[in-house]
């Protein structure tokens, strides 16, 4: 259960805790976010994550809401005062509360931070991955800007809520050309019949996944190959494996796309490795 949260510079209990009716934020989605896996307390790949916040305020040229330190120092206080020890922290960032108006305002607004930090059961994220998850397939309607990581999610919000519908966990949004582009909340992957991994390029139309950097050092340190192409709906079905990845699953497999099932329909060896080898590979915080 989440108790304090902290926003606009306070510790709050979670059901007072409030922005501004005219944060831009709400009214234009004028903000992003980062959600940190949190295992034993630390916090995963907490500089990746921080890094990459850091480039999408650089992006939409929003004002840093405090220091490096401070913002270790906020999470690292969220996390102990809801006693979270597996889980994840949420962080967001939007520009600041201003009188409505699609023009940015003058210099000087202030950036509102929030942070979450909320327990997740990893039995349920294990039993997932043990039987391995479903996809569906889904337009990819996002603006061309997926690689700054914003808080515009309504596409992502439709598209896992028809994967839902179809008893699916999670969607691959397919480009006009018929390329994956990724999933709704998650990168994606596959495994030739070769057993080289597959995964797209990290352009303008992706998110550069944390997960996915640190899953490109573990494939490395396992001598397994990686190519970096885009890849298409039919070769996803003739893939020997697929598997997403995220912050809040790590290596997920997947074993079904839009009904037909990948491989044997089970997790494959490549998928199973790479998730168990994960956090032995990832950086582990201190507290
Ligand atoms: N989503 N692609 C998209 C569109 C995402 O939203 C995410 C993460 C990823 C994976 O990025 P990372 O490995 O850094 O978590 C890729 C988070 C988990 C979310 O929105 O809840």
């Amino acid at each position: 259960m989440t108790r304090i949260v902290y926003v606009g510079g306070r510790y709050v209990p979670y059901n007072s805790a409030a922005i501004h009716v005219e944060d831009r934020g709400f009214q234009f989605a004028d903000a992003v976010y980062e959600v940190i896996e949190v295992m034993g307390g630390c916090l995963v790949d907490e500089a990746g994550h921080v890094d990459r916040l850091a480039r999408s305020l650089r992006e939409l040229a929003i004002e840093r809401p405090c220091s490096t330190p401070v913002l270790a120092h906020v999470m690292r206080e969220t996390i102990r005062r809801n006693r979270v020890n597996d889980g994840l922290v949420y962080l967001q960032v939007t520009r600041g509360a201003a009188a409505r108006d699609f023009l940015l305002p003058e210099a000087g607004l202030r950036p509102t931070l929030v942070c979450i930090a909320r327990r997740t059961d990893p039995m349920k994220i294990a039993a997932l991955a043990e039987a391995g998850i479903a996809v569906i397939t889904m337009p990819d309607i996002r603006w061309r800007r997926s690689d700054i990581k914003t808080v515009m999610l309504l596409p992502a919000v439709l598209a896992k809520e028809a994967a839902r519908k179809n008893g699916a966990r999670e969607a691959w949004l397919v480009d006009a050309e018929g390329y994956i582009t990724e999933g709704a909340s998650s990168n994606a992957w596959i495994v030739e019949a070769s057993g080289r991994i597959v995964t797209r390029p990290a352009d303008e139309r992706i998110l550069s996944g944390v997960t996915r950097a640190t899953l490109k050092d573990a494939i490395k340190q396992a001598g397994l190959e990686l190519v970096e192409r885009a890849f298409r709906t039919e070769e996803v079905t003739s893939a020997r494996e697929a598997f997403n990845t995220s912050a809040t699953g790590t290596v997920m497999p997947v074993v079904g796309i839009d009904g037909k099932s990948i491989g044997d329909g089970r997790p494959g060896p490549i998928t199973r490795l790479l998730r168990a080898g994960f956090h032995r590979v990832a950086q582990i915080s201190s507290n």
